[in-house]
Order: C-alpha cells, then sequence, then structure tokens
C-alpha cells in the first residue's frame, strides 16, 4: 500500500517537471515573410502602425492596450500587433515597437526583412504580465 503511494507521488512529481513553467520564447527579430510578391505601399503600413491602440502618432510614446492583439488599417496595409509567449495585454514603447533595427526586433525591421509585403515578426518584451509582441503585415 504505502509502495503504490510513493509509486503515486513519484508520477506526480514526473508530471510536474514535464510542463513547461513558461510558455515556450518565441525567437525574436526573425522576420517570416508570408509572400514576397504581394506589394503593399510603405506609407499605408507606416500609418496603419500609428493607427494602433486608437493611435500612437506624434508625442504619444506608448502603446498600451488592454487586450491581447490591436489591429489597425490604412489603404493597402493592415498591421496587428499580439501579445504572445505568455502575454495578455500589451505594454510597448514606440521606440520599441518601430525597432529602428534592434536586435530585438520591430516594425521597420519587418519591413526591411519581406518589403513591405505581408509577414511577422516577434520583438522583444512589452507584453503583460510577461512574454513579447508579435507585429504582422497583412494586406488590407
Ligand atoms: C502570392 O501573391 C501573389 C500575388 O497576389 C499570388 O498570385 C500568389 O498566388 C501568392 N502565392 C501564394 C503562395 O499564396
Amino acid at each position: 500500500m504505502l509502495f503504490a503511494r510513493i509509486i503515486v507521488f513519484l508520477s506526480a512529481l514526473l508530471l510536474t517537471a514535464a510542463l513547461p513553467l513558461q510558455p515556450r520564447a518565441s525567437a525574436l527579430n526573425v522576420a517570416k515573410c508570408t509572400n514576397k510578391s504581394v506589394k503593399l505601399i510603405q506609407h499605408d503600413c507606416n500609418v496603419a502602425l500609428l493607427g494602433l491602440g486608437g493611435g500612437i502618432a506624434g508625442a504619444i510614446q506608448f502603446l498600451r492596450v488592454n487586450a491581447q492583439s490591436t489591429t489597425a488599417v490604412s489603404g493597402t496595409c493592415r498591421v496587428t500587433a499580439t501579445a504572445v509567449d505568455g502575454g495578455t495585454t500589451i505594454d510597448i514603447s514606440k521606440g520599441r515597437l518601430e525597432g529602428h533595427g534592434s536586435p530585438n526586433g520591430g516594425f521597420e525591421n519587418l519591413l526591411t526583412a519581406c518589403g513591405p509585403s505581408p509577414g511577422s515578426m516577434v520583438i522583444g518584451g512589452g507584453a503583460k504580465p510577461q512574454g513579447n509582441i508579435q507585429i504582422a503585415i497583412s494586406a488590407a
């Protein structure tokens, strides 16, 4: 009887150890271009980016959205930011979102790699309570 209980206890221990404590982290700054022959207008994508979360143009320095995902469309282009890797809401600075060639990833790195054509990339950080932000461009 005691032996059986020890077996049950050890099995439970093994199962617990096998479950990941945190979701698997995405690779950062890796562009996934889905179809480079689709030509979007870069200015449309820039305007869509600044339309996220009700608008982050001008002096606004953060994209803060109390949802897992936010989308904006302008002309030919749709831009979506999604909290991934355990993230449930979005809280990212505009500088980090844009990226500017950062090894952490960013919208501008995605544009440089894909196009402007449809694709996605994960940017390090910027999600709550933890996690990263996936930025995606698609045809509107
Ligand atoms: C890529 O986009 C082009 C232009 O819209 C389209 O003709 C082609 O079928 C697409 N390829 C794939 C694999 O979806």
